[in-house]
């Protein structure tokens, strides 16, 4: 009995303490649950999945409402709502702060949208408040700093603007703040640093201004601090190093300068990135202490002097990039033992010199090796051939060698990666016949570039072994012979570069096959023939240029109908004759159009008007006649326009003194006659040529044209008249 008494006694004390809380808090009993939630479900104003369809069924209770929890203690009071990844649109009804007793909210990951409701601060006992992935906007209401219990917001992935509120740094108990994903403008508060149980920071792909407020350092127990993308200027703030429990520090692109902070020994720091910056001075030694760092990134800064020794005791890492920096000196020749864990080695346009360490191949899981311009040396090892998992391998702009067939012995070494995916060996002083062994490679090869060595000899037929390739370049070698109609077999192909050579023959039509072609460069070789019209099947061509080779017969219609043309589209420096096709207007998207020295005949198509996009048009030294059509001035983008040494005649059109971005006119050396225009281009002496025109007068002085007789300068005005009436 005393025990049933002490119960009741028990029950009853609860209750009076309860509503003594309702009490005192001025909130309203569990009544009003059921009509928050039913204010919350009328604005929600799509509910794709139904999720809210049993929230009006009269014989289910609220609590048992789909996303709807309620306590232990006080069965008729919401203490959650889980209502994520449910596509519910509309905005959160502020009635949600009548639901005094929850502890959690879970709304993310659906479109929810205007601002979040100021009265939410008031859930005195929520402890998790995840709005993540919405489209909520406004401001983060300051008034959350009351919400005294929280230990989690996730605001990431809204439109949140405005500033960080202050407010925030009162939640004392909060482990995790996301608020990455946002427009946030303006400083981070000084006095978020007094969030002193933070675990997860995250600001990151915000509009942050100023510095890391220094009082960051305090946080004992931070795991994560994630600043990255936004606009945050000054220094790394040295309190940063301190951070013991620190497992990544993450503030990769922002705009800090001065140095990187020297580091205490931080256990558990595994991934540091600040890379995209502006620091400067040296690699501090002291990185060498953060012996757990299995990524380090700093490229894309203004660092100099020599790698720190200390680095390479770092045996845990993984990733190691510090790629467009100016750092000197060599690389340690046991590298590939001391970092045997090394997967990933991007040390790109530095002005490191020595040579490539061959032990690099006992990192048994290097897969990314980029050294590409620095100052490297000597020759390729042929033990990078140990690397199964290699599958990027640049060496490009540096200074490697292979004098002798057997320091070429590398690419038969190379040919046991079976994952090699890029091997870029441009600029560089290889030398000598491509060995044979280079078909041998993987067909998993996408990328093939040697351009710019001293490669000689044919390209073998073997070339369609690697079947994979989607860009093949070969440019600036000492290649002869035919293009091998193999090469049609490289069905992926977007990108072949065999300019500056002395291939000869004719340009295959099978070519055209390679219907992903995207830039094609056949420049600078001793080609001859027609240009094959089966080039015309390349519809995803943006670049062709095939100019400097001795390529004759006429254009053919079908490869000026390629309005897939782009870039540019060179054919100049050829033997090519006859008149320009009228598909030339089919060249709608063309931005350069280059069909200067060759013998092309006949006046330019009046269809040339349709080319609006064209920015540069060089027809000079031809056999052209006629008169300028006035079509061009549809091309109102025009740049430069060189129509010298033809045989153009009568007046030049006074359309080209309108066109705003003409910066270059030549017209030397043809027939023009009458006045010349006194305005835009024809302003400036060093824009526009005009010489070998005997019949030219007036102009601007300093071009010293004879005056014009006055009948002459009337037909101008009218011209100049009807233009305008046009
Ligand atoms: C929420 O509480 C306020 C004040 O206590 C009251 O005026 C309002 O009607 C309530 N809203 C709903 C939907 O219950
Ligand atoms: C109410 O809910 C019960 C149980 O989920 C269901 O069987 C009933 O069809 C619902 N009634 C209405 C009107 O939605
Ligand atoms: C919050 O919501 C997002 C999106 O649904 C989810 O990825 C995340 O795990 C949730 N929890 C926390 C603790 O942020
Ligand atoms: C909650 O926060 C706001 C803004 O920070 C403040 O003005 C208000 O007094 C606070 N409300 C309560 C009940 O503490
Ligand atoms: C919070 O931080 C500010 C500035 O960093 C400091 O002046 C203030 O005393 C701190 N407040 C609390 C409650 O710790
Ligand atoms: C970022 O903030 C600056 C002012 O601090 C403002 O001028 C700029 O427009 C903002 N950028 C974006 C993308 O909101
Ligand atoms: C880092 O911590 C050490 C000892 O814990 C302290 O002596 C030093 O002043 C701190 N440095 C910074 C920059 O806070
Ligand atoms: C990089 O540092 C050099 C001097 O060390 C300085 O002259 C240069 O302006 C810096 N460049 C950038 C982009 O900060
Ligand atoms: C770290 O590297 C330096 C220089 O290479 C060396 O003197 C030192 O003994 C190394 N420390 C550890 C803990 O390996
Ligand atoms: C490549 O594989 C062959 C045969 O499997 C082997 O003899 C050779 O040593 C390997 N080369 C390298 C560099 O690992
Ligand atoms: C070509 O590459 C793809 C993906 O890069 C790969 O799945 C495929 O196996 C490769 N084909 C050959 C023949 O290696
Ligand atoms: C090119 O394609 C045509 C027809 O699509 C086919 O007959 C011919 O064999 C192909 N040539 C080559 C070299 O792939």
């Amino acid at each position: 009995m005393e025990g049933f008494h002490a119960l009741i006694f028990l029950i009853i004390l609860l209750y009076v303490i309860s509503t003594a809380q309702y009490a005192t808090l001025g909130i309203q009993p569990a009544a009003s649950d059921r009509a928050a939630l039913l204010s919350f479900k009328s604005l929600v104003d799509d509910d794709p999945f139904g999720a809210l369809s049993s929230w009006n069924n009269g014989s289910l209770h609220y609590c048992r409402w789909r996303g709807v929890s309620c306590g232990r203690h006080h069965p008729d009071r919401v203490t959650a709502l889980d209502l994520k990844s449910l596509r519910l649109a509309g905005l959160i009804s502020p009635a949600v702060a009548n639901l005094t007793f929850l502890q959690r909210i879970d709304l993310s990951d659906n479109m929810l949208d205007r601002s979040i409701p100021e009265e939410v601060g008031s859930l005195r006992r929520l402890r998790y408040l995840n709005l993540s992935v919405n489209s909520l906007g406004g401001t983060i209401p300051s008034s959350l700093g009351n919400c005294s219990n929280l230990r989690l917001l996730n605001l990431r992935g809204n439109n949140l603007n405005g500033e960080i509120p202050p407010t925030l740094s009162r939640l004392s108990g909060l482990r995790d703040l996301l608020l990455n994903q946002n427009m946030l403008q303006g400083t981070i508060p000084d006095s978020l640093g007094n969030l002193s149980s933070l675990v997860v920071l995250s600001l990151d792909n915000n509009n942050l201004s100023g510095a890391i407020p220094p009082s960051f350092g305090s946080f004992l127990s931070l795991k994560t601090l994630a600043i990255q993308s936004t606009s945050l200027t000054g220094t790394i703030p040295p309190t940063l190093a301190n951070l013991s429990s620190l497992n990544m520090l993450l503030l990769r692109q922002n705009k800090l300068h001065g140095e990187i902070p020297h580091f205490a020994e931080l256990p558990f720091l595994s991934r540091l990135d600040c890379s995209y910056n502006y620091l400067s001075g040296t690699i501090p030694i002291s990185l060498g202490r953060l012996s757990s760092l299995e990524y380090l990134s700093l490229g894309m800064n203004n660092l100099t002097g020599e790698i720190p020794p200390t680095l390479y005791n770092l045996s845990s890492l993984k990733t190691l990039e510090l790629p467009y920096n100016q750092l000197e000196g060599t690389l340690p020749s046991d590298i590939g033992n001391a970092l045997p864990n090394l997967q990933v080695f991007r040390m790109y346009n530095n002005q490191l010199e020595g040579r490539i360490p061959a032990s690099l191949s006992n990192a048994s899981k290097l897969n990314h090796l980029e050294l590409s311009a620095n100052a490297f040396h000597g020759t390729i090892p042929s033990s990078l051939g140990a690397l199964q998992s290699l599958s990027w391998l640049a060496l490009a702009i540096n200074r490697l060698e292979a004098r002798k067939p057997n320091e070429w012995s590398f690419i038969t070494a190379l040919t046991n990666c079976t994952s090699l995916r890029v091997l870029d060996l441009g600029d560089n002083l290889l030398q000598g016949m491509m060995p044979k062994s280079i078909f041998n490679l993987s067909t998993s090869l996408n990328i093939l570039a040697l351009a710019n060595n001293h490669i000689s000899g044919i390209i073998p037929t073997e070339i369609e072994k690697l079947i994979n390739l989607t860009v093949l370049d070969v440019s600036g070698s000492d290649l002869r012979g035919t293009i091998p109609i193999e090469i049609s077999h490289l069905w992926k192909l977007q990108r072949l570069d065999l300019s500056d050579n002395m291939l000869s023959g004719e340009i295959p039509p099978t070519l055209g096959n390679l219907t992903l072609m995207d830039k094609l460069y056949l420049g600078s070789n001793e080609f001859e023939g027609a240009i094959p019209p089966t080039l015309s099947n390349m519809l995803m061509l943006e670049l062709l240029n095939l100019s400097n080779n001795r390529l004759s017969g006429s254009i053919p219609r079908e490869v000026l109908s390629l309005s897939s043309l782009t870039n540019f589209l060179d054919l100049s420096h050829n033997l090519l004759n006859g008149s320009l096709p009228l598909e030339v207007g089919n060249l709608i998207n063309i931005g350069t159009l280059d069909l200067s020295n060759n013998r092309l005949s006949g006046e330019i198509p009046d269809t040339i008007g349709k080319c609006t996009i064209l920015e540069i048009l060089y027809l000079e030294n031809n056999l052209f006649q006629g008169s300028i059509p006035s079509s061009i001035s549809n091309s109102r983008g025009l740049k430069a326009l060189d129509l010298s040494k033809n045989f153009y005649s009568g007046q030049i059109p006074a359309f080209l003194e309108e066109l705003p971005d003409l910066k270059y006119l030549n017209l030397s050396f043809n027939s023009f006659e009458g006045p010349v225009p006194m305005k835009g281009v024809f302003k400036n002496v060093s824009e526009v040529s005009l010489i070998g025109n005997p019949k030219l007068c007036g102009g601007i002085p300093e071009l010293h044209l004879p005056k014009c007789t006055s009948d002459v300068f009337a037909v101008k005005h009218h011209y100049d008249y009807k233009l305008k009436i046009i």
